[in-house]
């Protein structure tokens, strides 16, 4: 038994920012960011949280999956950027839907998670506990972004991705997760300062710092090898894998992977250019533009590969059912 995808859906906010709309605001680019990033606009939400972005991909991937709400016995939410430490925003997502038979929870692999809850799921059906479920990838980081940080502000967008999974016989194939712990300065976004009574000092909130050379580095080389890892353990050829769907944090990580494992860029379908950055979404976003442009057909092999903060990985081999 495994899990396969029945059903995608997103959301993302109404308010397009351009490169130009940011070089008001800093001393940056459009040419800058552009050559470094492939990034030409993000949205950008207003009034919108996390928790809001999540239920309208919800719904609309509940609607793609023609799934009914009580259907779901878990719903599973990655996000660098909760709307609140507890109640969860899965679970808010929850009770919107009216998902009462499901168990709700988010979970913290950055960049990763949209992976990492993919395959939590798919272990529940592997052990037979559970039939279906919905993940989600759902991102406001605009609200963690230090705007006066030029190399950290013009890379994320926010956004929300999610899909349905149903127990099948066939889909995931196979699934990596890794994390490296002792990376976690590389690119870090604090929850809030310490503070009480006995400091006299008030908590005050956190924001996002990186050290983008070394997650560049990091990307460059744990990409290639999670498909690598996969395609040896599984006995496949390159050939045999129709389109890599990767996280899309910067069009030059996507380029310099598929060089170091000699795989043409048409493999590599990308939407980094008018999301930006937008962390556990970017993935699911991605299958859904392939999908709308009809990419994706019955019985082709597909390898999704994620990584992020933690330092987080995460790869998925899966026949597209
Ligand atoms: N506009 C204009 N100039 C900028 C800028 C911006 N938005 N951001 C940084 N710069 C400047 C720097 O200040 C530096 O100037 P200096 O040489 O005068 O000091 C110069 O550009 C080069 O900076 P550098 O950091 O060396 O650029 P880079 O080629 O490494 O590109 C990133 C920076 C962030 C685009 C790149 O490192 C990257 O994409 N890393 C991966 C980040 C990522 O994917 N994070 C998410 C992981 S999930």
């Amino acid at each position: 038994m495994t899990a396969r995808i029945t059903g995608i859906g997103t959301y993302v906010p109404d308010k397009i920012v351009t490169n130009d709309e940011l070089a008001k605001i800093m001393e940056t680019s459009d040419e800058w960011i552009v050559s470094r990033t492939g990034i030409h606009e993000r949205r950008i939400s207003i009034t919108e949280g996390t928790r809001e972005l999540a239920l309208k991909a919800a719904r609309n991937a509940l609607a793609a999956a023609k799934t009914e709400p009580e259907e779901l016995d878990i719903i599973i939410l990655g996000t660098s950027s909760p709307d609140y430490h507890y109640p969860s925003d899965a679970c808010y997502v929850q009770g919107e839907l009216g998902a009462g038979n499901a168990a709700a929870f988010d979970i913290s692999a950055a960049c990763s998670g949209f992976i990492f809850a993919m395959n939590i799921v798919r272990g529940f059906f592997e052990a037979g506990i559970y039939k279906t479920g919905l993940i989600i990838g759902a991102e406001t980081l605009s609200k963690v972004t230090n705007w006066s940080d030029r190399s950290t502000s013009v890379l994320f967008g926010d956004g929300a991705g999610a899909a349905v999974l149903k127990a099948g016989e066939t889909g995931i194939i196979d699934m990596i997760m890794g994390s490296d712990g002792t990376m976690g300065d590389v690119l870090k976004c604090p929850s809030r300062t310490m503070g009480n009574f006995l400091t006299g000092e008030k908590p005050e909130a956190g924001f996002m710092t990186m050290d983008g050379q070394a997650v560049f580095k990091f990307a460059v080389k744990k990409i290639p090898e999670t498909i690598e890892l996969l395609l040896e353990r599984n006995h496949l050829a390159k050939e045999d894998i129709t389109y890599y769907v990767l996280h899309q944090a910067n069009e030059r990580i996507i380029e310099a992977a598929a060089r170091r494992i000699r795989e043409p860029m048409e493999k590599f379908p990308m939407t980094i250019g008018e999301y930006g950055n937008t962390s556990t979404a970017s993935i699911p976003l991605l299958l859904s533009h392939m999908e709308r442009q009809g990419m994706l057909k019955p019985g082709q092999k597909i390898i999704m590969s994620g990584f992020g903060a933690g330092m987080t990985w995460g790869a998925a081999l899966v026949q597209w059912v």
